[in-house]
């Protein structure tokens, strides 16, 4: 039986600075009741732009590049600057990964993903009836040794051309003068504060056992000073001096097993960046331990089997998505980990053969069943940066403390969040994990493991090799879904940076079997078509927060998520 797909109406071709990268772009049609209309303006700069989920941080990351650092040394600014304004995810007590391209054509990636502790066990967040606890999302136990100082500092040493000094000074005087905290901040810590008040922050950000009220200056003296001192001694400071006593005191406090053994051994990793084309462009992306690279690669290369994509927002094209991810992640949750503890098949993973072999067995008319395509049983606060500088350079950062401020843990006397990065790891493999991600036992809990990441961060080149977007998001699984469908958005869809990130997302991650879609975000007939196909549907009120940069005529446009908050600031 033919089934009748919702068409999208036909894009208008319109012209805008968008122009020279990729021919003229198109204003796309976005459902009646969709929340944002198309054809928004983004933050326009002629030399340089970043994009965080912090106003102060971008201005941060803008200042040093003013002062003639360049896109490494600003992405290390709001790293630093995030730690201070976006507590719920910026720190310096979780990981993340940063993919970096140099205008002369270098490129890098380097992994700051927490470790498991030394003394971690397989069954550590099991009860005594074999069933899993809160132990791996909440509390001293649930925190991985923290990397964020350590792969900060490397980027910088390695590419830089700043002091430590320099680029920490923007956070140091956001923490010692304050800044007024605004209402999603407030709502941030309403949400979180089941957790956050057991802990030493709930002084300063509950006094009276409310949250800070919007409005409120808040001033964190104690990070203050534990950013001086890493500014002053270096990462060491923060692995082996008084940082890590006060951490260590910490976990000793509540029974977590972080040691200085643990944090006097801790690495980042520069790894080799993945690579890909996708309809002429190159794309550049995180390897493993982030499943972020490999699965956002396959889904493109399945989609590049196909010469054109269904028109946006048409059942069809939410299909192909949809079967494509689902294909995608059922490879991600069974046959990904830390490197370091299993052989990752990332070059049959990632070859455009292996994807035309999966694309074949995408039927245009039925959903398949993820039961049927899997041979084998098979994570909520994260942030992302891009940031470009006048040379053209670029740096993509995606850094997190798992759920919402991570643990809850507050490094009493250094003023910091831990994060809660141990559920990144399958506590209970084959059981979901806060994301609802099935993980199998290449990701049970091992000392000195990295947890499975779905960070995204990444970098695409127009056919002429120059930097055209830099793109990331936080949100779990749905990273890999809200990054790939901003890229497609760019280049199969010809929307303007504006509307690709305002356009409405999409998300199958295999377990459960359904599409995720935002409310009001796919038109009644679309929907009844994936239903008649055979999807399940699971409406949610919005999905990925993701911070873009895009090259446009005479400049960069950047553009903040515009379903939450943060800011793009370019010059
Ligand atoms: N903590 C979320 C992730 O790394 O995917």
């Amino acid at each position: 039986m033919l089934l009748t797909l919702a068409a999208g109406c036909a894009p208008r071709a319109t012209t805008n600075r968008g122009d020279d990268a990729l021919g003229a772009r198109r204003t796309p049609t976005f459902p009646a009741e969709w929340r944002f209309r198309p054809g928004a303006r983004a933050e326009f700069g002629r030399e340089a732009m970043i994009a965080s989920n912090s106003r102060e941080a971008s201005e941060a990351g803008v200042q040093i590049l003013r002062a003639g650092g360049n896109a490494v040394d600003a992405a290390v600014a709001v790293g630093y600057a995030m730690a201070v304004t976006y507590p719920v995810a910026g720190n310096i007590g979780g990981g993340g990964f940063m993919v970096i391209r140099l205008a002369d054509g270098r490129a890098a990636t380097i992994d700051y993903r927490e470790v498991a502790p030394l003394a971690a066990t397989r069954n550590m967040y099991l009860d005594a009836n074999g069933q899993p606890t809160d132990r791996s999302r909440v509390g001293h136990l649930a925190v991985g040794v923290p990397g964020a100082v350590m792969g900060m500092s490397e980027a910088l040493a390695k590419f830089g051309t700043k002091s430590l000094a320099e680029v920490m000074a923007p956070a140091i005087r956001l923490a010692d003068e304050g800044f007024v905290i605004d209402s999603a901040f407030w709502r941030g810590l309403r949400s979180d504060s089941a957790k956050n008040v057991k802990y030493g922050g709930a002084a300063l950000f509950y006094p009276g056992g409310a949250p800070l009220r919007p409005g409120t200056r808040l001033v964190q003296k104690d990070l203050a000073a534990t950013l001086r001192r890493i500014a002053q001694r270096g990462p060491r400071e923060f692995y082996e001096g008084q940082t890590a006593d006060l951490l260590v005191a910490e976990m000793q406090r509540g029974g977590g097993l972080i040691t200085k053994q643990d944090l006097a051994q801790y690495k980042a990793i520069w790894r080799e960046p993945l690579r890909t084309t996708y309809r002429g462009h190159t794309v550049l992306g995180m390897p493993p331990v982030s499943s972020g690279g490999t699965t956002s690669f396959a889904i493109l290369h399945m989609l590049e089997t196909r010469d054109t994509l269904p028109t946006f927002g048409s059942a069809a094209y939410a299909h192909l998505f949809a079967e494509a991810e689902r294909r995608a992640f059922i490879d991600r949750n069974t046959k990904l980990c830390d490197p370091a503890f299993c052989t990752v098949p990332v070059a049959e993973l990632t070859s455009k053969d292996y994807a035309r072999k999966l694309a074949a067995t995408i039927d245009p008319q039925h959903a398949s069943r993820t039961g049927a395509l899997m041979q084998a049983p098979t994570g909520l606060h994260t942030t992302h940066y891009s940031v470009v500088d006048r040379q053209g350079n670029a740096v993509s950062t995606t850094t997190t403390l798992n759920l919402g401020y991570g643990s809850g843990v507050y490094v009493t006397g250094a003023g910091f969040f831990l994060n809660d990065e141990m559920d990144d790891l399958a506590a209970a493999p084959g059981k979901p994990n806060a994301f609802g991600l099935i993980e199998g036992e290449q990701n049970a809990v091992q000392p000195g493991k990295r947890p499975l990441s779905s960070m995204t961060p990444t970098i695409v080149l127009d056919p002429r090799g120059q930097v055209l977007l830099v793109a990331g998001a936080a949100g779990g699984p749905t990273i890999i879904s809200g990054t790939t469908q901003v890229i497609l958005n760019v280049i199969d869809h010809r929307m303007t940076l504006a509307d690709a990130m305002r356009a409405p997302r999409l998300h199958h991650q295999a377990r459960p079997d359904s599409i995720a879609y935002e409310r009001n975000g796919l038109t009644p007939a679309a929907l009844d078509s994936l239903k008649a196909m055979g999807h399940g549907l699971e409406q949610r009120g919005s999905m990925v927060n993701v911070n873009a940069v895009m090259r446009v005529r005479g400049g960069w446009e950047g553009v903040s998520e515009p379903r939450s908050v943060g800011a793009a600031v370019g010059y």
